[in-house]
């Protein structure tokens, strides 16, 4: 069996405790791998002054996977002003490494709202608003101009779309629906649509249906399991996981994996909360969208046999526990045992 190089970042606030079990669960899968952690975030920043130098970015282009914890200051830090780490630290590893998916699944559980049905949103992950277009102009004065565009390359939209159809048509409903604001971001809107269109000719066997954005946040509420696979553009799909995972058990569990899916770099995976300085050092923070992360990273390894393993002890432990009264290590070392 392969020796994984994994690169840790465990980060800011609760990032290196739920990384600790999520690594936990690994060894307990079987799975041999060496770790080694990079000092990056919030903290690394203010002391060093790094967010994330040329010199970091290569060396971690070498390993087979980066398992990361949570990056961020403390809510309302004067020291680390919004975005400085956002765009330095994780969307430029979205960005260099090529990490063109963000997916997310999502699969009801006991204390959810949904009914026990599984939902999987595609979110592209190197385009739309966040790809930095725009800029300020007379900034501080009443005469200030801001603009902040998205950008939609056919390329990035078409590989996009179809790794969802090639998910979906993996999935028990083969469902796929493209959410989208097509009535008013016309331009974009157009372009989503019409390669959906196209490629949809080629995966006859998915079923396809269209949503606009604010339709779908009242469908997940009230009906997710209409839902099957979701794909949808970067800022959508920021917003929706953060609901869906609302929905599904608590954001706690919600987990994702940064992809590049053709595999010219090592891929990112992370649970979907943030570092909860608030939590922080208390062994209160759930860490089981962190364990499920790593299942992802295990599949995309091609360990899908372990991978499945840590998935079910993760959903198995999220139906038997009350997150509030288990303790961080009492959740990673129930797992580890079903693993
Ligand atoms: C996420 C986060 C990030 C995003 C932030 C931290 C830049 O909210 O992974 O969902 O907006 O993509
Ligand atoms: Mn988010």
């Amino acid at each position: 069996m392969s020796n994984y190089k994994i690169a840790v970042i465990g980060g800011d606030g609760i990032g290196p405790e739920v990384t600790n079990e999520a690594l936990k669960a690994v060894r307990a899968a079987g799975v041999s791998f060496e770790a080694t952690d990079f000092e990056l975030g919030a903290k690394h920043y203010v002391t060093t002054g790094e967010v994330l130098s040329d010199e970091t970015l290569e060396s971690l282009k070498k390993f087979d996977a980066i398992l990361l914890g949570a990056i961020g200051p403390a809510i309302g830090s004067k020291e680390v002003p919004p975005g400085i780490l956002e765009r330095g630290l994780l969307l430029k590893l979205r960005f260099a490494l090529d990490l063109y998916i963000n997916l997310r699944p999502f699969s009801g559980t006991k204390s959810s709202l949904s009914n026990g049905n599984q939902l999987y949103v595609v979110r592209e992950n190197t385009e739309g608003p966040y790809a930095g277009e725009g800029g300020q102009l007379r900034p501080g004065t009443p005469f200030e101009v801001a603009t902040q565009g998205s950008v939609n390359t056919y390329h990035g939209v078409a590989r996009c779309i179809r790794f969802a159809f090639e998910l979906a048509r993996d999935t028990e409903r083969k469902h796929l629906t493209l959410v989208h604001k097509t009535n008013v971001l016309v331009y974009a809107g157009s372009l989503w649509e019409r390669i959906f269109e196209e490629t949809s000719k080629e995966f006859t066997d998915v079923e396809t249906s269209y949503s606009h954005v604010d339709a779908a946040t009242i469908y997940l509420v009230n009906d997710p399991s209409r839902f099957d696979v979701i794909v949808t553009d970067n800022l959508f799909g920021d917003i929706l996981t953060d609901l869906a995972g609302a929905v599904y058990g608590g954001i706690g569990l919600a987990a994702s994996a940064n992809l590049n899916p053709v595999k010219t770099g090592p891929s990112l995976f992370e649970p979907v909360h943030g570092a909860a300085h608030d939590i922080a050092g208390q062994k209160k923070a759930n860490p089981l969208g962190a364990i499920r992360s790593a299942a992802m990273m295990l599949k995309h390894l091609g360990e899908s046999e372990a991978a499945k393993r840590v998935e079910e002890a993760v959903l198995s432990v999220s139906d038997q526990i009350d997150s509030r009264a288990w303790s961080t290590t009492e959740i990673g070392d129930a797992v580890a045992e079903r693993v």
